[in-house]
């Protein structure tokens, strides 16, 4: 790859940015997974003086293949999962990619470590789901000073703007819709007292802190009683421990559990059966998670989960088409917010609408899970 357009990659991506206004100016994908390869398209039509910046690029390496280092999270969860087919799939071999894959088991040190050792192998491009969202200027610097761009996807970085792209999930709105859909939920069933108790994703990740400050926003403005509020980290074996201990402790004192993916809720629903705590449709307890995959959504088809938010994991396309949009010399977004739909069981609310993140006031509509939407889930 072009080392020597690193700067203009940067410049570009700089001046997109600031055209675009610096973080309000996010576009959102229509469509799962297609993200960028709409900016994509769009951007790579006036670059000729650029292209013949990239005449030297593709000749990337020995084999013609562009390399790419991708410091993935982990593999906690069905969503996790699903993110690393899905970037796999796309940064393949067919489609010109060398793709060097690290699963960082939930490890910053370790994810640190990834990133260094791509930047020692001067790799083309970096990918990185950021474990959590702070501690990254001095590497991202480091990848910088040897001209290597690097993609964020999913999570995002907070302390650093030393990338050339983001493409990822509004938390803070998914968390926001769950307060939402909550308060609806509750007036419309006359349920008037709210004990709450959350099981948290991953502690600073940008998942679990966008989630917390969106749902705490309702929990605060609406007087609800937060009982206690522990990390899961965003794993089965992680929530079920912290349900059972929830259910020793605060025995007939909730009536609502949040959890922050559908894999904590997962190790929920089986504490609570074990404690023979009634949940879901017709239960005492309401169920709220994060995610909707696959199996998360069967269980909302079940009438186990109330609500389920959807975080779309299929960012694969949106990182090939960045590499692909950088290697022809064109422009990409700084950011990009993948869209995310609303599943519920229950055909109580046709909407809610509530004030995102961004100040605006928007309707939503609530999807009713039937067996086609559970056919077509990641
Ligand atoms: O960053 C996305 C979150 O991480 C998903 O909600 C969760 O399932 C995953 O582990």
């Amino acid at each position: 790859m072009k080392k020597k357009v690193f700067a203009s990659i940067m410049a570009a991506a700089l001046a997109v940015s600031m055209l675009a206004g610096c973080g309000s100016s996010s576009q959102t994908t229509e469509d799962t997974g297609s993200a960028a390869s709409e900016t994509a398209a769009t951007d790579t039509a006036d670059t000729s003086e650029a292209a013949d910046t990239t005449a030297d690029a593709s000749d990337s390496s020995d084999d013609g293949l562009i390399t790419v280092g991708f410091a993935q999270v982990g593999h906690e969860s069905d969503w996790r999962t699903a993110s690393t087919n899905s970037v796999q799939s796309a940064l393949s071999e067919e489609n010109g990619i060398d793709l060097q894959f690290v699963d960082c088991d939930n490890d910053s040190a370790a994810q640190l470590e990834a990133v260094r050792n791509f930047i020692s192998q001067d790799v083309d491009y970096i990918v990185i789901d950021p474990i959590v969202s702070t501690g990254w200027d001095t590497v991202l610097t480091e990848a910088e000073d040897a001209g290597i761009p690097v993609i964020v996807i999913d999570r995002t970085i907070d302390d650093s703007d030393k990338y050339v792209s983001w493409v990822g999930s509004e938390f803070t709105n998914e968390g926001l819709a769950a307060g939402a859909w909550l308060k609806a939920y509750a007036e419309a069933k006359g349920i008037d007292e709210l004990n709450i108790l959350e099981i948290t994703g991953t502690t600073g990740s940008s998942a679990e802190i966008g989630r917390t400050t969106g749902f705490h926003k309702y929990v605060e403005d609406n007087g609800w009683n937060l009982i206690d509020s522990q990390t899961g980290d965003f794993t089965q074996e992680g929530g079920q421990s912290v349900m059972e201990s929830y259910c020793k402790s605060y025995d007939g004192q909730f009536n609502v559990v949040i959890c922050q993916n559908d894999n904590e809720a997962f190790g929920a629903i089986d504490a609570m059966k074990a404690a023979g705590v009634s949940y879901g449709v017709g239960g005492d307890v309401i169920l709220i998670s994060f995610d909707a995959c696959k199996a998360g959504l069967t269980d909302v088809l079940a009438g186990q989960i109330n609500a389920d938010f959807q975080c779309n994991p299929l960012q694969g396309p949106d990182c090939l088409n960045i590499i692909k949009t950088l290697e022809a010399g064109g422009e990409v977004e700084k950011q990009t917010f993948m869209a995310e739909p609303w599943y519920v069981a229950e055909d109580t609310l046709p909407n809610i609408s509530y004030t995102n993140n961004a100040g605006e006031d928007v309707t939503e509509d609530l999807i009713v899970v039937d067996q086609a939407v559970v056919d077509g889930a990641y």
